[in-house]
């Protein structure tokens, strides 16, 4: 079994980024894309937050969080929770290509 990690920066004082959190959580249940099989094998997508991901520019200040997907490594650096609908669709369909 693989996995896919996706850790949102929650370092702001808006405290956005456990909203985006929470918001891909429920995307991935609400897709149903949680578990996958990709090319026979099962795939994971955990969430997780974590502190500073050296995106700060934009995070720090606002509206969003940054986020890095694992292991294709894409990051955004502005996400918001009305974000994670578009982010796990994409991630569900291959948009973020696991290496
Ligand atoms: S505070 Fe979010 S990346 Fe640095």
């Amino acid at each position: 079994m693989a996995e896919r990690r996706i850790f949102v920066c929650n370092h702001q004082k808006s405290g956005v980024g456990d909203d985006v959190a929470k918001a891909l959580k429920k995307e991935l249940k609400a897709q149903g894309v949680k578990s996958v099989v990709v090319d026979g094998e099962k795939v994971t997508t955990q969430i997780q937050t974590c502190n500073c991901l050296d995106r700060c520019k934009n995070c720090k200040k606002g509206p969003g969080a940054a986020l890095v997907i694992y292991p294709s490594g894409v990051y955004f650096n502005n996400a918001q929770p009305k974000d994670a609908a578009r982010i796990v669709q994409a991630l569900a369909t291959g948009l973020f290509p696991d290496k």
